[in-house]
């Protein structure tokens, strides 16, 4: 038994919960403890009913769950308890101020820390598990240890890479642990604690160790790199629109190079997720603060780009139903920001449905897991639109069909059922390209995908 045998995490969210589930799952050696000032959000941690939805989690929780994974609201203990603190607060992009719209919101951060300095009563390592700017570790290091305490804090970045909707699978075999540590002897010792736990089920050969900038700037620049990969293929889903080529031919052919790879390379309505918007806002922020403009402006048009694919899309829906989509029934097929999870946070469809409601269609949705969290996103416009469980009771009496999220069902529905309770004519927009699209457009429909030739009958 080591002397770190006592870990906590302060935020209980998507990252947080998942990550510590699996540790407290494949260590039962350590006493892994989650807490949250979310009351709400812990006591649904302590049920049946987890606060998040995510393949196999519930098996994970259940397996360590009492027995060295405990969730809680009790910070202050919790501190006190702790040798390793892994913080999982979120850092929202600014919404007010300097930096508004673009730096990250570190005051979750810097709370978290001054807490831990308040109520630690000896020295204990500090391991930033959020997603933060670059350098801020030497920040949360001047506050910690500028203590008259006499206690002594080791900060180590460990970044997480998990996906949603495949979040046990990326922590149980992960392509790598990242872990980043002053380059000196208690620096590293530091990182050795760290990749230590990991080490419990992680191949060493996947744990990378490097210096404390290096591991928070990778984090950054990992999302940035495969946001730009959708945006590019994004940006040519467009040209194959009016040039007869199609994009997910195009992406196959490129992907099967060996140096471009084909993951990531999905056209779609546009990213989404609580990441990818975020992190290359902070990456650009950054970039301006040092005086980098031509890096700033050149990351930024992978936001910009993916901002124009979702209004192309509704632009798109428009122009093909006769320039008015007033009055007319319009049934979102999913709304989470992926499949598999019922997350929403920077879905396309939270911009489609609002822009949709301005032109004053009748907006319906569906999604087998996202509709609480859709509700809170469109805030006062939810009472606006209809919400249906069931995919065919949205496509009963609709004009349109609009697919925003790559659900699996949905390429199962009964589309010749969808097809004679629809009005006619019949529009698929399938702003993820997983239907059979010729099939439709044989059944009646015009189908109208992304990067591909419209299938119409008029
Ligand atoms: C994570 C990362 O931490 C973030 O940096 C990354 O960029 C996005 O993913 P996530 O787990 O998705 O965040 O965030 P969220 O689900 O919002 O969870 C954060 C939790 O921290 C919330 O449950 C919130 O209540 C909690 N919190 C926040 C605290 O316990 N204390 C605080 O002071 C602030
Ligand atoms: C991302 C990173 O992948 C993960 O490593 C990091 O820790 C957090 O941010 P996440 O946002 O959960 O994870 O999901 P991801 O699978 O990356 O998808 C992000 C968005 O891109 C989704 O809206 C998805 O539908 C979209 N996407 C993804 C595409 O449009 N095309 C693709 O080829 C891949």
């Amino acid at each position: 038994m080591s002397n770190y045998d006592h870990i906590l995490c302060i935020g209980a969210g998507y990252v947080g919960g998942p990550t510590m589930a699996m540790i407290a799952a494949k260590c039962p050696h350590l006493k892994v403890t989650v807490v949250d000032i979310n009351e709400a959000r812990i006591a649904a941690w302590n049920s049946d009913d987890l606060p998040i939805y995510e393949p196999g989690l519930d098996e994970v929780v259940r397996a360590a769950r009492g027995r060295n994974l405990f969730f809680s609201t009790d910070i202050e203990g919790g501190i006190r308890d702790a040798d390793v603190i892994f913080v999982s607060v979120n850092t929202p992009t600014k919404t007010f101020g300097q930096g508004a719209g673009r730096a990250a919101d570190l005051q979750y951060w810097e709370k978290t820390a001054r807490q831990i300095l308040a109520h630690a009563t000896r020295d204990k390592i500090v391991v930033e598990k959020s997603t933060l700017p670059v350098r801020t570790a030497q920040a949360m290091e001047r506050i910690l240890n500028g203590n008259a305490k006499g206690l002594r804090f080791d900060v180590v970045s460990n970044p997480e890479f998990l996906a949603e909707g495949t979040a046990v699978k990326d922590l149980e075999d992960p392509d790598r642990i990242l872990i980043g540590g002053h380059e000196t002897p208690e620096g590293r010792r530091a990182r050795r604690v760290i990749a230590d736990i990991y080490a419990t089920w992680v191949p060493r050969e996947r744990l990378i160790e490097s210096n404390l900038w290096s591991a928070e700037l990778s984090k950054l620049t990992a999302n940035a790199f495969l946001a730009q990969r959708i945006s590019s293929i994004n940006s040519i889903s467009a040209l194959c629109e009016v040039t007869e080529a199609d994009v997910d031919e195009v992406a196959y052919a490129i992907g099967t190079d060996s140096r471009i790879g084909p993951r990531f390379l999905k056209a779609s309505v546009g990213f989404g997720g609580s990441c990818f918007k975020k992190d290359i806002l902070n990456l650009v922020y950054i970039c301006r603060s040092y005086g980098l403009n031509e890096v700033a402006d050149y990351w930024e048009s992978v936001v910009a780009i993916n901002e124009w694919q979702q209004a192309r899309f509704v632009r798109n829906m428009l122009a093909n139903m006769f320039n008015t989509v007033a009055g007319k029934r319009i049934a979102l097929f999913g709304f989470a920001f992926k499949a598999d999870t019922g997350d929403t946070r920077e879905s396309a469809a939270i911009g489609v449905t609002r822009q949709l409601l301005a032109e004053h269609a009748r907006v319906v949705i569906t999604d087998p897991k996202a509709i609480e969290n859709a509700k809170a996103d469109l805030g006062d416009q939810a009472g606006l639109v209809e919400w249906q469980e069931d995919p065919y009771a949205a496509a009963a009496g609709a004009h349109a069909i609009a697919v925003l999220t790559e659900w699996k069902q949905y390429k199962d529905l009964d589309f010749g059922r969808i097809f004679a309770g629809m009005e006619k004519p019949a529009f698929v927009f399938d702003g993820r390209n997983i239907l059979d699209h010729q099939r439709l457009f044989e059944m009646g429909f015009n189908v109208f995908a992304i990067g591909k030739t419209p299938l119409k009958h008029f």
